[in-house]
């Protein structure tokens, strides 16, 4: 990878492909860049033309801004969304008025001290509104760095970052900072995109990992995700002296909604209770070996509860939402797939029962 080549690909395509004729980008001043960087944080730059045009016209200077109404400055801002960035923009503005005598700061440090402006913002600001040399890292830039040094691991690590910053002053150029700091935004907006990037059109593909290995849309690295929570249940599989099993209805809210299945318990003491006081029955409880099955958001660890009852029950309390599966195929019930693979393990059992005896 090398560096130079990097910023002199990016730059030759900004002087043909870049664009230079928005709004920001005339009668430059640290106040006008501060402005855009601030309404294109997290808005695409169609959106903020007009926004920018009315802003501007109300508010022409840091004074003028620092003077309004707070209303007024939100009132401008209705529709962009975010409103702690025209909050934020208000409060700087005062501040660069009481403390900095009214003149926008001259360095990137003095810059980040303002509310509503970081590391990144700061640069873009120093470099593009001043000319100074401060590399640049929004989310746009460390999706084109990552894929270009192909930089593994999720950008909120504190040290993938660090990694990607490292690597944003290292590339950024000494001469022509603005104009590169325009282009590699561009970059990322318009060709280096989230999904589908347009490599075949890329100025810097020449140098570009994930390019050459194919894996462009593995970078950035996605934030890892929460580890799927597991929910523990017991399910009773209670064997008449028939060798029926009872089955319940599911409400119809809910995992498995309106399937029949076992009963369920939360532990074995309740599956206990349950028998003694629900179904007034008396049996062996024998647990089985456990299996899980896997929800799109949680993991059911299930352990059967086999209980072969010593007497048959002779009434159920709620008969409609209750009955005894006798594993006939002319028995047509919607069975959660779980509870299937239970009920085929009893009967293949009493099969094996029936044929040895
Ligand atoms: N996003 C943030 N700053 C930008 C800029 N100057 N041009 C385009 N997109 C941007
Ligand atoms: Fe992004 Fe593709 Fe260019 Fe690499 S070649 S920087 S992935 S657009």
């Amino acid at each position: 990878m090398s560096k130079q080549l990097f910023s002199e690909q990016l730059l030759q395509w900004f002087d043909i492909a870049g664009r230079k004729d928005l709004p920001w980008q005339q009668d430059i001043s640290p106040y006008r860049v501060w402005v855009s960087e601030i309404m294109l944080q997290q808005t695409q730059v169609s959106t903020v033309i007009p926004y920018y045009l009315r802003f501007m016209a109300r508010f022409p200077d840091i004074a003028s801004l620092a003077l309004a109404p707070n209303d007024e400055v939100l009132a401008l801002w209705t529709g962009l969304g975010y409103y702690a960035r025209a909050r934020n923009l208000h409060k700087a503005a005062k501040m660069i008025c009481e403390d900095f005598g009214g003149v926008f700061p001259g360095d990137p440090e003095t810059i980040q001290t303002l509310p509503g402006i970081g590391r990144s913002t700061a640069a873009a600001i120093y470099s593009i509104a001043i000319g100074g040399r401060a590399p640049i890292l929004d989310g746009n830039v460390k999706r084109v760095l990552s894929r270009y040094a192909a930089i593994d691991g999720w950008p909120g690590i504190k040290d993938i970052e660090s990694q990607l910053w490292l690597l944003a002053e290292d590339l950024t150029p000494k001469k022509r900072v603005a104009d590169y700091t325009q282009a590699i935004m561009d970059l990322g907006a318009t060709l280096c995109t989230r999904s589908k990037p347009k490599c075949p059109e890329c100025p810097v593909q020449s140098g570009c990992e994930a390019y050459a290995a194919g894996t462009q849309t593995n970078y950035p690295g996605k934030k890892p995700k929460k580890a799927t929570p597991v929910r523990e249940i017991h399910l009773l599989i209670i064997e008449n002296a028939a060798g029926e099993i009872l089955l319940e209805q599911r409400p119809n809210s809910g995992i498995w909604g309106g399937l029949w299945s076992l009963p369920e318990a939360v532990d074995f003491d309740t599956a206990a209770h349950y028998l003694k006081n629900t179904l007034n029955a008396k049996g062996q409880i024998q647990a089985w070996p456990n299996m899980r099955h896997t929800f799109s958001h949680f993991h059911l660890d299930i352990t059967p509860l086999h209980i072969k009852l010593k007497a048959d029950i002779s009434t159920i309390m709620e008969p409609r939402e209750m009955l005894w599966y006798k594993g006939h195929s002319n028995q047509q019930v919607g069975l959660a797939a779980p509870v299937k693979k239970l009920l085929d393990a009893v009967f293949s059992q009493d099969l094996l029962r029936k044929h040895s005896a």
